[in-house]
């Protein structure tokens, strides 16, 4: 599929549009040169007996193309049941439609043929228990144990799973929808939820803003709602919500920083939808209703940069699109430069610059194992699925390269280019190439002599880390570096480690930066001292697990059995099945996930399965 250039902003940006390489989609099928969908309209049963959604979705078309009479969407698992069409004051007609055999990335291509040019199409549909995009959860497997859950996850190519759609993000459209569930759960979505606060089995809504597929999102669950403040809420299971709303009430004064530095919020209100432990991300940005691991709540608010992070998506992401799944650092890199900035507002420099600190260090770790072409922030898929190219690179690397230009401009300049960069292409979708015409007039040739366009280039195309990339560091872990050495040393004992206030930040780096080979000896000391096993903070816990899977110490494996059967979150469960493998455990390893894998999401599963053959 061709992407059109974005003609006009470049104009008024004052570009030449013949710098602009159209881009490829190679993740969709759709036709957007002959026909573009304006409007979905999904009127959708969500039946948890036999774990499908059952219906019709209605295109509304605009023809781009006076000769074309074919619409092609992307599928994956749907059973296509018929599809009529309406041209201008006409009545519904059948249209005829080829649904082609299924390609393991893609999915499965549906061409439909008109006889003449469709105002509306309705395609009635079912999707089945495997949908990629959705996990359909027994009430065993929820936090209340009473009802059954479902959510989807659409990013990267989901949407097509329960959806037949243009499933590509250089596209957007506004949507509504009538969702018709059993009576006694809610129904919410990435849209108006005003209708879902009376929970009568039967809801409708609307999206009036235009999103890129990949973020229409549903949730249907045993959930009630509290609000947080005049523009933000929770949706949650009831024995979650008290405890989210407590660890999340600083999300309205994270929105008001943004405002401020970015432009306002474009969204109207910010809610947060609680998901099962199962869920493999720890949040996913659909706009309006930010899906949210339940991990992250860990009673002290020191994970909630995944709100910001969430949040600062309504800017990069939602506003500003990636065309591509290959340009997908402008999504996260600048997600996770804003989500920083957001932090720095509302908790102060020192946790902001910790963070930093962290991260970079996981992204040098990661760099090592990667291969060269998937440290490019600028991807090539070359016709994978985009999640098996999923790593830090687009998220770390590219907030490094936006440091970096901080760093260089100062902020007033670099803020105001930012906040100007997101005015510029709101609403629409644009690639790595678009994006390096944007800057080199509107930064790099403004201000000149401060950075050259070939650094630029090397950022964006060239692999790992320039020489001089930013190297975040924080005081308090040089604090946390001297107590490790003079513990390490044998100068002082566990009881001497200066842990009183650390946070949870300072516990990860210190963690993380112990010799895989500690002693036996030293863990058990460690683990008496401050019963790590049974750290109640999901990250914590995890670096702890790490730590000791590589060291070989045993009375973590209990606790590690529950860590790995009660959570989904891939980044908190795959290294740590990665560590078992390589470390002689992988038959303990099997055992648990035999146990643990009918809980996952698809999406872990095809991970895991991975490492174990
Ligand atoms: N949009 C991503 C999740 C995603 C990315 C799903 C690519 C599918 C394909 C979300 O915003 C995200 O980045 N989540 C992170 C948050 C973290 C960086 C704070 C996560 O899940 O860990
Ligand atoms: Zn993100």
């Amino acid at each position: 599929m061709k992407i059109k250039p974005l003609f006009l902003s470049l104009a008024m940006a004052g570009m030449c549009s013949q710098a602009m390489a159209s881009a490829i989609d190679q993740n969709s099928y759709a036709n957007l040169d002959d026909v573009i969908t304006t409007h979905l309209n999904l009127d959708l049963d969500i039946d948890f007996a036999d774990k499908q959604l059952e219906g019709f979705v209605e295109h509304t078309l605009q023809w781009k193309n006076a000769k074309s009479r074919k619409l092609v969407l992307d599928t994956r698992d749907l059973d296509i049941d018929k599809v009529m069409y309406q041209t201008a004051n006409s009545h519904w007609h059948k249209a005829s439609f080829n649904l082609a055999s299924r390609d393991d990335v893609k999915g499965a291509k549906l061409t439909i043929t008109f006889k003449s040019q469709a105002e509306k199409v309705r395609i009635y549909y079912n999707s089945r228990p495997e949908a990629s995009g959705l996990q359909w959860l027994t009430p065993k497997q929820t936090a209340s144990k009473t009802h059954p859950f479902m959510y989807s996850q659409s990013q990267a190519i989901h949407a097509r799973s329960w959806i037949p759609v243009q499933d590509t993000p250089a596209m957007r459209v506004t949507y509504s929808a009538r969702i018709q569930t059993p009576k006694d759960v809610r129904a919410v979505m990435s849209a108006d939820n005003s209708d879902a606060l009376l929970k009568d089995g039967d809801y409708t809504f609307t999206m009036p803003q235009a999103i890129p597929p990949y973020l229409i999102a549903i949730g249907v669950g045993n959930l009630e709602f509290k609000a947080m403040s005049h523009q933000t809420g929770i949706f949650a299971e009831p024995s979650i919500l008290e405890a989210s709303v407590a660890e999340f009430n600083d999300t309205q004064s994270m929105i008001d920083k943004a405002n401020t530095m970015y432009g306002e919020y474009a969204w109207g209100r910010y809610d947060l939808l609680m998901l099962p432990p199962s869920f493999p991300f720890g949040g996913m940005e659909n706009p309006r209703l930010s899906f949210i691991t339940p991990t992250v709540v860990a009673g002290d608010k020191s994970l909630v940069n995944l709100i910001a992070h969430e949040l600062a998506h309504s800017w990069s992401g939602n506003l500003v699109t990636n065309a591509t799944w290959e340009d997908l650092w402008l999504n996260e890199g600048f997600t996770s430069y804003v989500e920083n900035r957001i932090m720095e507002e509302v908790f102060g420099r020192d946790r902001a610059v910790m963070e930093q600190a962290l991260d970079a260090a996981n992204l040098r770790a990661q760099l090592k194992t990667l291969d060269a072409p998937d440290t490019r922030l600028n991807l090539k898929l070359n016709g994978r699925d985009p999640d098996d190219a999923f790593s830090s690179v687009p998220y770390t690397k590219g907030q490094l390269f936006l440091l970096y230009l901080e760093n260089k401009y100062g902020r007033d300049k670099f803020d105001d280019f930012v906040k100007t960069y997101f005015n510029e292409f709101a609403f629409k979708s644009l690639t790595t190439a678009q994006f390096v015409t944007y800057i080199k007039a509107n930064l790099i040739e403004k201000y000149p002599g401060v950075v050259s366009i070939d650094k630029i280039n090397e950022w964006v195309f060239e692999p790992g880390l320039p020489s001089d990339a930013p190297n975040p560091t924080s005081d308090a872990f040089d604090k946390v570096d001297a107590a490790k050495q003079a513990w390490l040393s044998g100068g002082t004992t566990a009881t001497q480690l200066p842990t009183a206030n650390w946070t949870v930040h300072e516990w990860l780096y210190f963690l993380n930066n112990l010799p895989r080979d500690l002693s036996i000896k030293k863990m058990t000391e460690l683990d008496g001292e401050f019963n790590l096993t049974q750290s109640t903070n999901a990250e914590r816990a995890f670096a702890w697990y790490m730590l000791a899977v590589s060291n070989g110490y045993q009375p973590i494996y209990p606790a590690l059995d529950k860590h790995l059967s009660s959570i989904g979150r891939r980044k908190l469960i795959v290294p740590l099945y990665k560590a078992l493998i390589t470390n002689g455990k992988k038959d303990w390893a099997q055992n648990v996930y035999l146990k643990a894998r009918p809980g996952y999401h698809s999406l872990a599963q095809g991970t895991i399965d991975a490492l174990f053959e």
